[in-house]
């Protein structure tokens, strides 16, 4: 079951009342996960993996999910491809147009076209991928534009890709600690409509030049601790008002009651082995 945070903390009287959107979101049972590689600081293939705790804790946050009224899509799992669960990576769907994923390293390469077939099959307008980029790991759609993260994954060149594939405006992020390499290790998403938007990061995360634009864009952002940014805290799956994140991000869950929202608290430790979380796992579709 899932952790339900209940604290004494309280909105503060002036936070907005958050009203929830029902969304439709992909994920995929880590059925093969287990880390024999390490392309990022949080692997480490000599320490043991239990893929079985992986597969009850994933189910936890389908669970979840499926407790908020979203609608939960699967894709199989496919083997040897053990970080097929963080799903994030695998596309960024918006108005039916799903945008492929081309991987920095080899060992995800296979998961592109993959992700592209169940698309396909859903119904979606598939566009594939001629640069680098990794999915919503490092695109996030926030009001109309598209924040895009570039640093370690997705190349500068996908943000181009991706404005004419959506015609949408694309805002270039600049990552530079290698723990948070992907933009949704660094940004959370706490409500996505137009003119209700509102965010949460952790400004070391980023250069200075994307710290100006997310202060001048974002003024009244939740800035997040490096304590609460270290167990992924950020990387979490809001529907503008339930906030799953990290059970254990406790500064962050604070700061999002205090803000109207209402945060619920799962535990992905195993998944954390490989470097992702609550949000890696989460694909929005988006018809
Ligand atoms: N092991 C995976 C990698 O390094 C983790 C991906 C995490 N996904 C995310 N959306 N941040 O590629």
């Amino acid at each position: 079951m899932s952790t339900v945070i209940e604290t004494q903390t309280t909105p503060t009287p002036t936070a907005p009342e958050r009203t929830a959107t029902k969304k439709s979101v992909l994920m995929c049972r880590p059925e093969h996960f287990t880390v024999v590689y390490q392309i990022n600081p949080w692997m480490d293939p000599a320490k043991p993996t239990d893929t079985a705790l992986a597969v009850a804790q994933w189910q936890t946050l389908h669970d979840t999910y499926v407790g908020l009224g979203f609608d939960v899509q699967l894709i199989d799992p496919v083997e040897g491809l053990p970080d097929m669960v963080y799903a994030a990576n695998g596309g960024t769907v918006i108005d039916g147009i799903a945008y492929g994923a081309k991987f920095t390293h080899e060992q995800r390469a296979a998961e592109g076209p993959a992700y592209m077939e169940w698309f396909r099959r859903a119904g979606f307008d598939v566009r594939e991928p001629a640069e680098t980029n990794e999915g919503e790991g490092d695109f996030l759609l926030v009001g109309d534009a598209i924040l895009a993260g570039t640093g370690f994954r997705s190349d500068g060149s996908s943000h181009d890709e991706l404005a004419r594939v959506t015609g949408r405006e694309v805002v270039t992020l600049t990552l530079v600690n290698p723990s948070f390499y992907h933009l949704d290790t660094a940004i959370a998403v706490l409500d996505s409509r137009p003119g209700q938007e509102h965010i949460a990061y952790l400004p070391s995360a980023f250069d200075g030049p994307s710290l100006e634009v997310l202060r001048e864009r974002y003024p009244d952002a939740i800035l997040v601790s490096e304590e609460d940014a270290a167990v992924l805290g950020l990387n979490s799956y809001s529907d503008g008002r339930n906030v799953v994140i990290a059970a254990r991000a406790t500064g962050f869950e604070r700061q999002l009651r205090e803000a109207g929202y209402h945060p619920i608290g799962v535990d992905l430790s195993e998944l954390l082995l490989g470097g992702g979380g609550v949000k890696c796992c989460t694909l929005e579709l988006r018809r």
